[in-house]
């Protein structure tokens, strides 16, 4: 790889016009550095406490589900659906993948829009309301997010590097085997296990940077600036994989890969990770369990409509899933009967699957190569960038609600620590922390957390109580299979899928890494998660009392 490091990261390899991309990237990143510097000094020296501050709305119905749909569609639809899919045995997965949306992603995503809308809070505030203890779980959804929010900038981050190296893409994706190098050796630098962290790779650290830079300044703008980046950031990545869609199938041996998708393999349906994998990227994938949707929906008024706004947003989700996966596959069936190879072989590589062999399927077209490859990571990068937002928003607005600081304060807080804790995800054992922390807080905290929600919902609020709320301004009306869903079902499915497998865990350590690391990486992230919960929620500030008397009187007067 002839001097790779000069080329990456360094605008002028795109190629279009090379000294006005290098202005114009570096006059953004230091206007916003210099933005972000500023601010730190306000909250350093000026900044004064104040009275309870009037909550934000969103503009308009469709704004509030644009949002949503934003945060919902994301790397989640096109990184990592399709490397979960084929570690749980490529067609087989869509069958629990579609029971999981049915049983468990639409009942959560009306539990979360209900929460936010009848509380006006976040999920803290949501779930506290509900009985006190239950905070816990609101801070536990919430630093799940924050935890998510660290690595998710990072594939971000990875992105921007991709993006940099387009200019060469047809001689690092010549072949398979030069894409995992230019992926893991080039952009990873990846050392031999998860202690071997050798050093902070700067591209790594400025792809990371850039993003946290980014996703921070729409925040701190709020939400009217966040509304009018959606305009851009949710429709346009939709016609991209459009067009990619188009390309893919028009290929030869794109049936190759549509078939590998499509056609179900009924023995791994017997497989309880497989279940967990798939409830785990359906709440991954609509954003729910997080407590983003609970944020999301308490900047609406109490009045809205909400079973057939979770309608919409849950089925976009699963339609550009579905359109995102045939672009996916189609291509690499056809990367599959180029190379002479099988779809089992090449849909090996875990969370490289769209960095390694999409590249390599992309390099492999008889036109248009750069222009492909642009296209599908100027579509992740988009794609991405709401869905990070809505992960810091999460997290900002639990702090605001809870210490009463300003929009600009809680979000340069947690853009900073974030930035700060995701530098291992930017060492050499970067990809290992990555895969760990993703498998054990996608597959048991967020999971805990929806059967928790489950049951504060359905028990202890009253599923009675709550579908009467819905139903006074729903459109479409709730009824009993919902609450039978929420009561019954979907806890009695998550709780018997989470202990199959968590037995199973024991006995075989998750991917083959070694059993310190399992304890130290995943189970110690899910312990400091659970701690911090505890701490956050047991602290009572000012601001939690007024909060949760302000919830107790709206809900008194609306009876
Ligand atoms: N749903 C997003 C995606 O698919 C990720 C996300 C998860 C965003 C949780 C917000 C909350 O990429």
């Amino acid at each position: 790889m002839p001097n790779k490091k000069a080329v990456r990261f360094s605008p002028a390899s795109i190629g279009v016009s090379p000294f006005l991309n290098s202005v114009v990237l570096y006059a953004a990143v230091w206007y916003m550095s210099h933005s972000l510097f500023n601010q730190l000094l306000i909250m350093l020296y000026l900044e004064q406490g104040s009275d309870m501050r009037e909550r934000e709305h969103w503009k308009n119905r469709s704004i509030f589900i644009m949002a949503a749909i934003g945060s919902a569609i994301g790397l989640g639809n096109m990184w990592r659906f399709p490397y979960i899919a084929a570690q749980n045995g490529g067609g087989a997965f869509l069958v629990p993948y579609f029971v999981a949306l049915i049983t468990a992603g639409i009942p959560l995503m009306i539990i979360e829009y209900g929460l936010g809308i009848r509380t006006q809070g976040s999920a803290n505030i949501a779930l506290g309301a509900i009985k006190k203890p239950l905070r816990f779980i609101g801070w536990f959804a919430i630093l799940s997010a924050f935890t998510i929010n660290i690595y998710y900038c990072m594939v971000l981050g990875w992105t921007w590097n991709f993006l940099f190296d387009m200019g060469d893409l047809h001689q690092w994706a010549a072949t398979a085997a030069s894409s995992k190098k230019h992926f893991f050796n080039d952009i990873l630098h990846i050392s031999g296990g998860p202690w071997e962290f050798r050093k902070i790779h700067w591209q790594l650290f400025s792809g990371l940077f850039i993003t946290w830079l980014v996703i921070w300044a729409i925040i701190k703008s709020g939400l009217s600036g966040i509304g009018k980046i959606l305009l851009f950031t949710v429709p346009f990545p939709v016609i991209l994989v459009l067009i990619l869609l188009v390309r893919g199938l028009t290929l030869d041996g794109a049936s190759t890969g549509l078939n590998y998708y499509l056609s179900p393999n009924w023995p791994q349906l017997s497989n309880s990770k497989v279940w967990l994998a798939a409830y785990g990227q359906v709440f991954f994938s609509l954003s729910v369990g997080f407590g983003t949707m609970i944020t999301y929906s308490s900047f609406m008024p109490r009045d809205t409509e909400l079973p057939n706004s979770a309608a919409i947003t849950s089925f976009s989700n699963c339609c550009f899933s579905f359109l995102a996966g045939l672009a996916i596959f189609s291509v690499l069936g056809y990367f599959a009967v180029a190379s002479n190879t099988t779809m089992q072989e090449i849909t090996q590589g875990g969370p490289g699957l769209a960095f390694v062999v999409y590249p390599a399927a992309l390099a492999k077209l008889p036109i248009w190569i750069k222009f492909f490859g642009l296209l599908f990571f100027i579509t992740l990068l988009l794609l991405g960038i709401d869905s990070a937002f809505s992960l810091l928003e999460t997290v900002s607005a639990a702090l605001s609600d809870k210490f009463d600081f300003t929009r600009a304060k809680s979000s340069t807080i947690v853009a900073v620590i974030s930035f700060i804790m995701g530098l291992p995800f930017a060492t050499s054992a970067g990809l290992y922390w990555l895969d760990i922390i993703d498998h054990f807080v996608m597959s048991y905290a967020i999971t805990f957390v929806a059967i928790i929600q489950c049951i504060a919902v359905g028990w202890i609020l009253g599923a009675k109580t709550f579908t009467t709320e819905v139903n006074k301004n729903a459109e479409i009306k709730i009824g009993p299979i919902f609450t039978f869903m929420i009561k019954f079902l979907t806890p009695g499915i998550l709780t018997y899928t989470m202990i199959t497998s968590l037995i199973e865990e024991i006995k075989t350590p998750y991917e083959g890494y070694p059993l310190n690391s399992i304890l130290a990486i995943g189970i110690g992230t899910l312990s400091l998660i659970a701690l911090f919960s505890l701490i956050l929620s047991c602290v009572n500030t000012k601001n939690d009392e007024e909060r949760e008397a302000e919830v107790n009187k709206i809900l008194m007067e609306a009876g």
